[in-house]
């Protein structure tokens, strides 16, 4: 069997999706030219939520992670994998090489940002000494190395922190940058399809793929992840809005400066550097949401230090980085589009605050 493809039940998901555009053919009687088995299987794969005993076993101690919002989960089978982040419930998480080509270029990116050569055909060797490439490690999740596991011999995964690791109420938003988010190679179909799903991208310059955040009022936590159809005016006011609903007023402006001064960080580096372009890949924004603890921690400049720590903006998912000899325009200019959605956000409550006092 080919590395990266994965198996079920002793049939390759390759071979089920074959099957399963055969099934939909038939023989003249109108008899489908499938085997009942492998019917059934093909049925529940098709399923969001494949049945437990077709999943490959989960190791112990591992669980999928809860807070993924979004890209490839353990057991959603829509892009016919069956893989996706684990975690390994000690602050560290798995993410899994999906495919021989795509995966390989974010294993690589991690260990150039790391300074671990290993010889491959995304980068070139000059890039794993350059300072400037390196600082990407204040940016980019903690890189803990590649995992195997026996019970999931066909991926491998590269083991990083998690970030919302620790929090009581993670607040966590998972941000696409750029306008134009696929790869260089894309095809016309895949650039259209991907305008359509996110109508006014033009506009804003990035899109919020999933956003979790803990609702003061009903005391729940909620998903969203339609907010890529959202108008700017709709985005601002309700969506960024919500997310930060019911959180006492000094605390929503300490956590919004803390994630403004993180993303400035990052397109300052962005502004300078012409090695590396990155393609559809987002930034996970993650903080303290639980109301009680924020009260409490924004009254002596000591405890905002601590909150600062516990806001984090990450880049994550680098399954389209690639070499460039240009700035990152595309990335640049939606990082500031998000940033000046923020400022507006901030300027909103600290009007707010105004009108209390
Ligand atoms: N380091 C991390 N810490 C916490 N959550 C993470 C981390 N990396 C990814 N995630 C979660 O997993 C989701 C998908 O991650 P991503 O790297 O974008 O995978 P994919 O390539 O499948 O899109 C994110 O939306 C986020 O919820
Ligand atoms: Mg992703």
């Amino acid at each position: 069997m080919l590395p990266g493809v994965a198996q079920c039940n002793g049939v390759s998901i390759d071979t089920l999706n074959k099957c399963s555009k055969m099934s939909a053919a038939a023989d003249e009687n109108g008899n489908s030219k499938v085997c009942p088995k492998v019917c059934r299987i093909t049925k529940a794969l098709r399923k969001p939520q494949a049945s437990l005993d077709l999943l490959p076993p989960m190791p112990e101690g591992l669980e999928p992670l809860k807070h993924q919002l979004a890209g490839h989960k353990f057991g959603h089978i829509d892009n016919s994998d069956l893989y996706g982040i684990l975690d390994c419930k000690d602050g560290s998480i798995l993410k899994p090489v999906m495919s021989q080509k795509k995966g390989q270029r974010e294993k690589f990116f991690y260990e150039l940002v790391n300074g671990d050569y290993n010889e491959n055909a995304y980068f070139r060797k000059e890039l794993y000494t350059l300072d400037i490439i390196r600082q990407l490690s204040k940016f980019t999740p903690t890189f803990l190395g590649m995992i195997s596991l026996s019970e999931h011999p066909d991926v491998v995964y590269i083991k990083m922190e998690d970030e919302s690791h620790g929090l009581l109420k993670p607040h966590i938003l998972d941000v696409k940058i750029g306008a134009k988010p696929w790869e260089p190679e894309a095809s016309h179909e895949k650039q259209q399809r991907q305008k359509l799903r996110c109508p006014h991208l033009d506009e804003i310059g990035f899109q919020i793929l999933g956003a979790r955040y803990y609702d003061c009022e009903t005391r729940e936590s909620i998903t969203k992840l339609n907010l890529r159809t959202f108008t700017p005016h709709d985005l601002l006011y309700s969506g960024l809005f919500d997310i930060f609903r019911g959180l006492p007023c000094e605390a929503r402006i300490v956590i919004l400066e803390q994630i403004l001064s993180q993303l400035n960080s990052i397109s300052e580096w962005f502004s300078t550097q012409s090695y590396i372009s990155f393609h559809g890949s987002s930034l996970l924004i993650v903080f303290e949401g639980e109301p009680n603890y924020l009260k409490k921690n924004v009254t002596t400049s000591t405890a905002i230090t601590q909150l600062h720590r516990l806001v984090k903006v990450k880049m994550i998912d680098f399954v389209h980085v690639w070499e460039a000899s240009k700035i990152d325009s595309n990335y640049l200019e939606g990082l500031r589009s998000l940033e000046t959605y923020f400022s507006k956000l901030l300027d909103i409550f600290k009007a707010e605050n105004r009108g209390k006092s």
